[in-house]
């Protein structure tokens, strides 16, 4: 079976390179994903598989701009089913380069990989589709929208409760990364990646002339002193190798030469891994801002928004999709990896059912672009990785279902 599902995607990579393609040339931001997932149920339905659309719908007027399609195989067996996920959305980024399928869209730009989950996990669907004669169950496809943008399509999906019919034992996610060089799959398992909540925090003072600021109360100043403090959280409060990162990626004050300014914004992120201490968190900074900018004569507002969960791969799961993974890799291809303070909102399946998400290597050094980082201008693929990708996907889902049907 192995060798028939290679040979199946052999034949779609030059397929899975064009979809990835026009999907790049044509990348639309979070929740807007309209001509995106047209043209993936467009292929979908050529192939005569079944899709519903219309899920994921930010307010109940919006559209819904994801799919779910199901690929049933017609070998008489018991019928399980797994998940492949894939998101649908690019980055507000201008592009840089690739001359022959930069983007057409001025500002957006596919810099995260998603139109390569999008032709992989359509590659993995229609691959298992030519052979479905060979193997039983279902293989559900999703296509999920926004996942770059809060409050993730992964939590739209989980909320409409639109997995479940039938309902997947579990689903598999994966992500490209130029970190691995193409051919290797990268693994972990238990808690993989980081919550991610925002932080918005207007430090108010008392403008007025900056010659006399005996006459004000300085937000510059108290939010030097704020800034620095939530940093000791990270060292004083925080018990040591725990993992967690507080970083401030913007200040405004927005005064002059000669002014002291009103208020001062600070924006920034929260990053950790212990659930019982993220909580903590979420009570303990906004306290400790009141009590030194009050202390300092000002005032603050510190908002919270909560973003996704750890991502938990499920012990069991991630066991068996890699031992699946070196089979169809080899062994010497397997990466096992150290967790990552990035986020990603695949970490909502994963507090609903097992999940396993693996890093897809895209990197080599003969290919410009493919060593740039993700969310960055110049960023590219390695498109041979399509296969591997694709291919991981639909092995992992044959192993899953195949697995069932000897325990049943
Ligand atoms: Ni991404």
């Amino acid at each position: 079976m192995i060798e028939l599902l290679k040979q199946t995607i052999a034949a779609l990579h030059g397929d899975m390179v064009s979809w990835r393609r026009h999907l790049h040339r044509h990348p639309e931001l979070s929740f807007q994903e309209q001509k995106t997932v047209a043209y993936v149920i467009e292929r979908l339905k050529a192939e005569g598989i079944e899709v519903r659309d219309g899920v994921g719908k930010l307010t109940p007027s919006s559209p819904g701009t994801g799919a779910i399609a199901l690929v049933k195989g017609t070998k008489p067996g018991p019928s399980k089913c797994i998940a492949l996920r894939a998101d649908l959305d690019a980055l507000p980024i201008t592009e840089v380069g690739k001359d022959a399928y930069c983007s057409l869209n001025p500002g957006v730009m596919h810099a995260c990989g998603h139109d390569a989950h999008t032709s992989m996990v359509l590659g993995a669907g229609i691959a298992l589709h030519r052979l479905r004669s060979e193997w039983s169950g279902t293989v559900m496809l999703v296509f999920q929208p926004g996942e770059e943008k809060e409050p993730g399509g992964a939590s739209l999906l989980v909320k409409e409760d639109v997995l479940n019919n039938p309902k997947p034992s579990g689903i598999l996610g994966q992500h490209v990364t130029p970190e691995l060089p193409i051919g290797k799959l990268g693994f972990r398992s238990g808690a993989f990646m980081a919550a991610a909540d925002e932080l918005y925090i207007a430090v108010k003072g008392r403008g007025g002339h900056a010659g006399s600021p005996h006459l004000c109360v300085d937000p510059v100043v108290i939010a030097a002193q704020l800034i620095l403090a939530l940093q000791q959280v990270v060292s004083r409060n925080n018990k040591p190798g725990r993992p967690m990162v507080l970083s401030l990626g913007k200040v405004i004050a927005n005064g002059a030469t000669n002014i002291i300014p009103d208020e001062v914004t600070i924006e920034g992120t929260l990053r950790t891994f212990d659930e019982a201490w993220r909580t903590e968190l979420h009570a303990l900074l906004p306290e400790l801002a009141k009590g030194i900018c009050k202390g300092l004569g000002g005032d603050v507002d510190f908002t919270i928004v909560k973003g996704s969960p750890v991502v938990k791969n499920d012990p069991e799961l991630t066991a068996r999709i890699r031992a699946a993974a070196v089979e169809f890799v080899g062994e010497e291809n397997i990466v096992d990896m150290d967790i990552r303070m990035g986020a990603e909102d695949f970490a909502y399946y994963t507090h609903v059912m097992p999940g396993c998400f693996f890093r897809v290597g895209t990197g080599n050094p003969a290919k410009p672009g493919t060593q740039s980082g993700l969310h960055r201008a110049e960023f590219d693929i390695d498109e041979d990785a399509l296969a591997i990708g694709a291919g991981m996907m639909a092995w992992g889902a044959l192993s899953e279902l195949a697995r069932r049907r000897l325990l049943t």
